[in-house]
């Protein structure tokens, strides 16, 4: 707790303030994100279900016979199921996630609907190596399954780094399926972070109050404006949270000055072209074995292999 709040503290003190996009997600803002994805504005989700509807069979002939889905992030969603309806005689389905609650969830609703496979759930902080459990039916492939365009979500070493542990945990033979978003015309991706019913501006301010519960702070949620853009050359959203008066805001034993019109940058949504991933998923051990796109190339789902 104390090593999270001078992380925070750090962050907020330095001339740019950040916060770590994992504060959105407490249950208020687990529940708004699962709105985001249903907004018209927010293409990313139906996107790529669309992709992994088309495809699905394609995939699941990649991944081959007793393979091992590792998904990065307890999954219970349509994608999932559609890959562990559509693989053959999957060995096992291990979600991972440092949340024990999601794992539960995740565990009893994918086990309910799949009672032939092997559900292993497993706690761990996935930015780190973990040790994967051994299924009863020896898997002939691991695959790392991470969708959504998450991996955006990181700054480039972060990314890397990430990937590095997906490289490990796919041990060899194995492989990565990962959803990523394409750069595209900013007003599309500016449209989805900025959607017209509010509810990315709610989720961002959420953050707020979820620091406020957690750590005791005073952060006047309505003295804080969402912002979020399109920045075409570093190929990135920067979402804001602007400070609309000056303020000082206590954080623990901290005071946090703001300027009217300072802001606390809050997430990095990347967009990448196809030719920069495949650099960096090579830099990370992985060669790009085959890509499916929509019809407009807004996003990709890519399977990827180690070399
Ligand atoms: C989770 N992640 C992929 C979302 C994104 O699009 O970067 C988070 C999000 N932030 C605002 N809207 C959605």
């Amino acid at each position: 707790m104390s090593e999270e709040l001078d992380a925070l503290i750090a962050g907020l003190t330095q001339p740019q303030k950040t916060v770590s996009p994992k504060y959105f997600y407490d249950e208020t803002g687990s529940g708004l994100f699962d709105d985001i994805t249903t907004l018209p504005e927010y293409y990313l989700t139906d996107t790529e279900l669309a992709i992994m509807n088309t495809h699905v069979d394609e995939m699941t002939e990649l991944i081959g016979e007793q393979a091992s889905l590792i998904e990065f992030g307890a999954g219970s969603g349509m994608k999932t199921r559609l890959l562990l309806e559509h693989m053959h005689a999957p060995a096992a389905y291990v979600p991972v996630d440092i949340s024990e609650e999601h794992l539960l969830e995740s565990q009893q609703s994918i086990q309910a609907d799949f009672p032939n496979i092997e559900v292993i759930p497993v706690a761990a902080d996935f930015l780190h190596p973990f040790d994967l459990p051994n299924p009863r039916t020896m898997p002939r492939r691991n695959v790392v399954y991470f969708p959504g365009s998450t991996i955006g979500n990181f700054e480039r070493d972060d990314a890397l780094e990430l990937l590095r542990v997906m490289h490990t945990e796919a041990g060899e033979g194995g492989a990565l399926l990962i959803g990523v978003d394409l750069q595209k015309d900013a007003s599309v991706i500016d449209a989805a972070y900025n959607d017209s019913a509010g509810v990315t501006a709610a989720f961002n301010i959420n953050m707020l109050r979820h620091l406020n519960r957690e750590f005791g702070s005073n952060f006047e949620l309505d003295a804080f404006e969402h912002r979020a853009a399109y920045d075409v050359d570093e190929g990135r959203v920067v979402v804001e949270l602007v400070s609309s008066k000056r303020q000082t805001v206590r954080l623990g034993d901290a005071d946090i000055a703001f300027a009217k019109g300072e802001s606390i940058i809050t997430e990095y949504s990347h967009k990448h072209t196809l030719d920069g991933f495949a650099d960096m998923i090579s830099a990370a051990g992985f060669r790009v074995g085959r890509v499916w796109t929509d019809q407009k190339q807004w996003f990709s789902v890519q399977y990827c292999v180690r070399d």
